[in-house]
């Protein structure tokens, strides 16, 4: 009997030659690292290099994560990955009565330029490839990196990272949005173009299905609604007068993980497939690198449980495996206690052992894209992109990916989903270990990683200390001429440099641009 994928296709107990008929692996393969992209965006793939183990982590204070942060590169992580607390992710200051109750908890805060040369202390920028979890703000955290890169005496031509910088998704599934759509897609052009011009070799946007996935999406819907999220930025860059080369080899995009590795790895490579003929048929980039869907992954934080949490462990295992016989270039494993609170310095070590394992244990990194042939991936490869496409014309239909946004589509269409896994899992027909099978009568004692409550109050002080030391009258004139490019055509990074050198706060800026630009205001559909 068929059994039912994440995504609610057929997966037949059997697969052979006759799933596969009429199959041209000229056409739906290539070679890797050349089109359509299937098999890996590098031809040698982790033969050449492995993927970048980059761990998201940061919380408290700039001191305390960048204490974090050395201890990840002391155990060998090989990229950075900043979280950013909730206020900074909403472009409020640490003393901003909004901000109560979260500063440092999620993330560590950051107000203004002091924060983030302090979270990089001792941190050589030309040599760590950095991504930070912004999206509405992504500007100015990416200027303030930038500045304290310059303090560094690095130039900008050496800096590699990623702002994630993908409102769109926000507006679908994670909600840290600030403005409305249209002056967020203004931003993210303008940030195309000045990183074009003033740091070439950064990625700047990681768009993203990772939170949709949390949100109850499907893989189908997933990639779906992310590449029609990354046509709609395409459209945007175009629009605002860039050659399409110019801009599109530096876009990335950032997928989950889940346990269920066959169709997860038909996913990744379903969506390199679909994204490299999107982009040479339907926006007629011709550099290869435009062509090539580079991606992120993080495992699935949604599938782990309080409940014996040690079997988290397990299921990180699996899903990161699936990232990386799916290709990925950069993976961040979930620690197995990120269902009850912070990752504790052991559990976070744990996670970061788990991708070495399979980096340098494992035999998946000596030959390519191991899966290449494959009845059933492929077959699942197919049926996947297929479904795929077919979501992506719904959106387009709808009047593209903001339309269907403002209609309330995505968010819809994700909700209906997340209630059939909810209800399956309650029945038990979808079986969870540890949650609806397999329990244990007294589950085991855990003490969580807790944040210093008193670092709000900390961080409050430090922002007096600023606005009382700084010259106020060049944050005023900085701010002034940041309006007035916001009211114009002008990219508006480059007067919101200057006012964050002038050390500006984030809460200043954002205030500043939400004077010109106006707050988002969501639509709901029941
Ligand atoms: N052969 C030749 N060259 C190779 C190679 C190979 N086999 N493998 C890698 N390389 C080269 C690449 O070409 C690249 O060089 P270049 O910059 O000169 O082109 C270099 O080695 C680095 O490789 P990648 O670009 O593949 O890997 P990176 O790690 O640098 O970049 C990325 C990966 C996906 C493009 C990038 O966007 C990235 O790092 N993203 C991370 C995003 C992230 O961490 N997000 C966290 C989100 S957490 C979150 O949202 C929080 C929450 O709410 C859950």
């Amino acid at each position: 009997m068929a059994r039912d994928s994440e995504s609610g296709l057929p997966i037949e107990p059997v697969y052979g030659p006759a799933d596969l008929a009429g199959w041209d692996p000229a056409e739906k393969l290539g070679e890797p690292g050349a089109y359509p992209f299937t098999r890996g965006v590098y031809p040698t793939m982790y033969t050449g290099r492995p993927w970048t183990m980059r761990q998201y982590a940061g919380f408290g204070t700039a001191a305390e994560s960048n204490a974090r942060y050395r201890q990840l590169i002391a155990h060998g992580t090989t990229g950075l990955s900043v979280a950013f607390d909730l206020p900074t992710q909403m472009g409020h200051d640490s003393d901003a009565p909004l901000a109560h109750g979260e500063v440092g908890k999620v993330g560590v805060a950051v107000d203004s330029v002091e924060d983030m040369r302090e979270l990089f202390t001792g941190i050589p920028l030309a040599e760590v490839s950095t991504s930070m979890t912004i999206n509405a703000p992504a500007a100015l955290l990416l200027l303030l990196y930038q500045l304290v890169a310059e303090e560094q005496g690095v130039p900008s031509a050496r800096l590699t990272g990623t702002v994630q910088n993908d409102v769109l998704k926000e507006y679908i599934a994670r909600g840290t949005y600030i403005f409305p759509p249209a002056p967020s897609l203004r931003l993210t052009a303008d940030i195309f173009r000045y990183c074009t011009a003033e740091i070439p070799k950064w990625n700047t946007i990681s768009i993203s299905g990772y939170h949709m996935a949390e949100a109850g999406a499907s893989p189908v819907q997933e990639i779906a609604f992310t590449l029609a999220d990354g046509i709609e930025y395409v459209r945007t860059a175009v629009a605002a007068g860039m050659d399409v080369d110019d801009f599109a080899p530096r876009l990335s995009f950032f997928f989950v993980a889940r346990t269920t590795l066959l169709e997860e790895v038909a996913k990744f490579r379903a969506a390199r497939r679909i994204w490299a003929r999107v982009m040479r048929d339907e926006f007629g980039a011709r550099d290869p690198r435009s062509l090539m869907l580079r991606f992120h992954t993080q495992t699935a934080g949604v599938q782990l449980t309080a409940q014996q949490p040690e079997v988290n462990l397990v299921r990180v295992a699996v899903q990161g495996l699936a990232a990386v016989l799916g290709g990925t270039q950069s993976l961040h494993t979930n620690s197995y206690d990120e269902a009850l609170a912070l990752p504790t310095d052991r559990s976070a070590r744990l996670a970061l052992r788990t991708q070495q394992v399979l980096a340098y244990e494992t035999d998946v990194t000596a030959t390519v894209d191991p899966f290449a042939g494959s009845y059933a991936v492929e077959r699942m490869t197919d049926d996947v992109a297929e479904a795929a496409v077919a979501l992506m014309r719904r959106v387009e239909d709808l009047g593209g990916a903001v339309a269907a946004i403002e209609q309330g589509f995505q968010k819809a269409e994700i909700e209906r989903n997340a209630y059939r896994v909810a209800r399956e899992t309650d029945s038990g027909e979808r079986v969870v270990v540890g949650v609806n099978r397999f329990r244990l009568d007294a589950e085991e004692p855990y003490e969580p990683l807790r944040v210093d409550p008193s670092i709000e109050a900390r961080q409050a002080e430090r922002l007096a200390r600023l606005r009382a030391e700084r010259d106020g009258r060049a944050v005023e004139s900085a701010l002034g001429a940041l309006r007035k490019a916001a009211g114009g055509e002008g990219n508006v990074l480059y007067p919101m440099k200057e006012a964050l050198r002038v050390r500006a706060t984030v809460g200043e800026v954002c205030g500043a641009l939400r004077e010109v630009w106006g707050s988002h205001v969501p639509h709901d559909v029941f």
